[in-house]
C-alpha cells in the first residue's frame, strides 16, 4: 500500500512544498507551512486518486443561446447595487473580505432581509454565530419578520443538501468561508486546503444551479484575503469592505468583477440601526471641515462614475531631524516625493529642512493621479502659512517636468464642485472648453510654478488691501 503522504502548505501563498521549512520559498513569509494531507480531494494532485475514473462527455454548445430572464438580482440598497455592478449575478460566486468588526455580517444580514422581502429565497448560512446572535443582530435592524432562511452549519455536504431542499435559492451567504470545512480533504478549518475545497464546492454549487453565492472572508492584517489569495482567483468578483477606526463610514470597494466595472464604490455610515447607505459622499468627507486654516486644498476626485469631493491635509513644520520625515495617509508615498521633487526643481520651493506630512481627510483612499495638482498646492500653503481660498477645487496631474496635465472628466468634477457650492476651480488649462461654463472663478495654469506663483501673490494681495 502506498504510504500516505503528506505535504507543507504556505498558508499565505498556498504553495506546496515537500520539507517543512521556516521561510516560504515562493513568497518569502516566515513560519507559514502548515503540514497538510494530500490524499484525495481537490487540489491533491492527479497521482492521488484511488482508481482513475474515466472522463464523461459534457455536452458543447453555442455563444447564443437562451439565459434566464433577469440575470442580476437588485436588493434595492443601491451602494450595495452600485458596488456589484447592478446587483448580484445568478450563477456567481462573490467574495466579500474585510477586517473583524468592519460590519460584514451587518451588511449581508440587510442585504438578505431586502431581497428576502421582495420575494426572493435567500439562505443565511453562518459558521461563526449562532442562530440566537443572528436573530439579535436582526431585531437590532429591524428586519427580524422577514423571510430570509437561517442555519448555523459549517460543513459544506451538510449545507449543500440543505440547501438543495425545496425551491432553488436565489442568494447563498456563507459567512465566513474560513469556518467551512468538507468531508473531501482531511486538513483542519482555515487551513489553504479546506478553504480552497470549501469554497470550490460552493463555487460550483453557482455555477450549476444558478443561485448566486456569497462568500464572507476575513482579511489578515497585511490587507489579504487570510491565508487563500487562492480564492480570490476563483470566484466571479472581490468587494472589500473597508472603513478606518473611528469613523463610522465604511466603503465597499470592487476590486475584482467579472460582470461589471472594478472602480465603483458604494459608501455607508454605520449607526446604531446598522448601516445607512450615503448617496453623496462628498459631503461627508467634507464635513468637518475648517475652511480658513492653511494646508487643506478641496480635490474634486472621480470615484467609478461618480465623483467625490475630498479635503486634502498638508503640513509642513520645521525639522529637527538629519533626514527629514515624510508621511502619508491615504495617498501613495512615491507620488509625495515626486510632487516634492517637481516643487523643489522647478518652482524654487524648498522642502528639505522640513518634516512632510499628508492626510486624506476622513480615511478616504485616493490612487488618482489627478490629485497631484490639490497635493502641491496643500503643500504650498502649509509651507507658506497662506489658508487657500475656501471655495476652490483642485485636480490636474503634475508631470516631471513642472507641467500641469489635463485629466478626464472635468465637466463632472466641476458640476459636483458648483453643486456643493464651491464657485472657483483650479484646473489643467486645456479642460476650460470640456469644462463647458468656464466661469471667472477657474485658474487653469499650463505649468505648477504658476500655480505657486499665484497662492504665493494671494498673500501679497491681501496684504496690499489690509494697508
Ligand atoms: P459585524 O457585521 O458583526 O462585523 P463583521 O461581520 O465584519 O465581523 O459588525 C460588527 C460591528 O458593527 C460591531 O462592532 C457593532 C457594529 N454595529 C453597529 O454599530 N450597529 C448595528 O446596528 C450593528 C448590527 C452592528
Ligand atoms: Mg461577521
Amino acid at each position: 500500500m502506498a504510504k500516505a503522504r503528506v505535504q507543507f502548505v504556505c498558508q499565505n501563498c498556498g504553495a506546496a512544498h515537500q520539507r517543512w521549512a521556516g521561510k516560504c520559498d515562493s513568497c518569502g513569509e516566515w513560519n507559514t507551512l502548515v503540514e497538510e494531507g494530500t490524499s484525495g480531494g481537490i487540489g491533491s494532485g492527479p497521482g492521488s486518486l484511488k482508481s482513475a475514473r474515466k472522463g464523461r462527455a459534457v455536452t458543447l454548445t453555442s455563444l447564443d443561446g437562451d439565459i434566464e430572464d433577469a440575470p442580476r438580482i437588485v436588493s434595492g440598497i443601491g451602494e450595495l447595487d452600485r458596488a456589484t455592478g447592478g446587483g448580484f449575478v445568478r450563477g456567481s460566486a462573490l467574495l466579500i473580505g474585510g477586517d473583524p468588526g468592519i460590519g460584514k455580517s451587518t451588511l449581508l444580514t440587510q442585504a438578505a432581509a431586502a431581497l428576502a422581502s421582495r420575494g426572493h429565497r435567500v439562505v443565511y448560512v453562518s459558521g461563526e454565530e449562532a442562530v440566537a446572535q443572528i436573530r439579535l443582530r436582526a431585531q437590532r435592524l429591524g428586519v427580524a419578520s422577514t423571510p430570509v432562511e437561517l442555519a448555523a452549519e459549517t460543513n459544506v455536504e451538510d449545507i449543500l443538501a440543505t440547501i438543495a431542499d425545496g425551491k432553488r435559492p436565489d442568494l447563498v451567504i456563507i459567512d465566513s468561508i474560513q469556518t467551512l470545512w468538507t468531508d473531501l480533504a482531511d486538513s483542519a478549518p482555515g487551513t489553504v486546503t479546506q478553504v480552497r475545497a470549501a469554497s470550490q464546492a460552493m463555487i460550483r454549487y453557482a455555477k450549476s444551479t444558478g443561485a448566486a453565492v456569497v462568500l464572507v472572508g476575513h482579511v489578515t492584517k497585511e490587507g489579504q484575503i487570510a491565508g487563500p489569495r487562492v480564492v480570490e482567483h476563483m470566484v466571479d468578483g472581490v468587494l472589500y469592505f473597508e472603513g478606518e477606526g473611528g469613523h463610522h463610514y465604511r466603503i465597499l470597494r470592487t476590486v475584482k468583477n467579472r460582470f461589471g466595472p472594478t472602480d465603483e464604490i458604494g459608501v455607508f455610515e454605520m449607526s446604531d440601526k446598522g448601516l445607512r447607505e450615503v448617496a453623496n459622499p462628498s459631503e461627508l468627507f467634507l464635513g468637518e471641515r475648517h475652511a480658513k486654516s492653511p494646508g487643506a486644498a478641496v480635490f474634486a476626485a472621480i470615484e467609478g462614475t461618480r465623483p467625490v469631493l475630498v479635503e486634502i491635509q498638508a503640513l509642513v513644520a520645521p525639522s529637527t531631524l538629519g533626514t527629514p520625515r515624510r508621511a502619508v495617509v491615504g495617498w501613495d508615498s512615491p507620488r509625495l516625493s515626486m510632487i516634492l521633487a517637481v516643487l523643489e526643481a522647478h518652482c524654487g520651493v524648498r522642502f528639505g529642512q522640513h518634516d512632510v506630512y499628508l492626510n486624506v481627510a476622513g480615511g478616504y483612499r485616493i490612487s488618482e493621479p489627478a490629485a497631484d495638482l490639490a497635493v502641491a498646492s496643500a503643500l504650498v500653503s502649509s509651507l507658506t502659512g497662506i489658508a487657500l481660498p475656501a471655495d476652490c477645487v483642485y485636480f490636474g496631474e503634475i508631470s516631471l517636468s513642472g507641467a500641469v496635465r489635463p485629466v478626464a472628466h472635468a465637466q463632472q468634477r466641476l458640476k459636483e464642485a458648483e453643486k456643493l457650492g464651491f464657485g472657483r476651480a483650479v484646473l489643467p488649462s486645456g479642460s476650460g472648453d470640456i469644462a463647458g461654463g468656464t466661469n471667472a472663478g477657474t485658474f487653469q495654469p499650463s505649468a505648477l510654478a504658476d500655480l505657486v506663483a499665484r497662492i504665493a501673490g494671494s498673500k501679497r494681495s491681501r496684504a496690499e488691501e489690509t494697508d
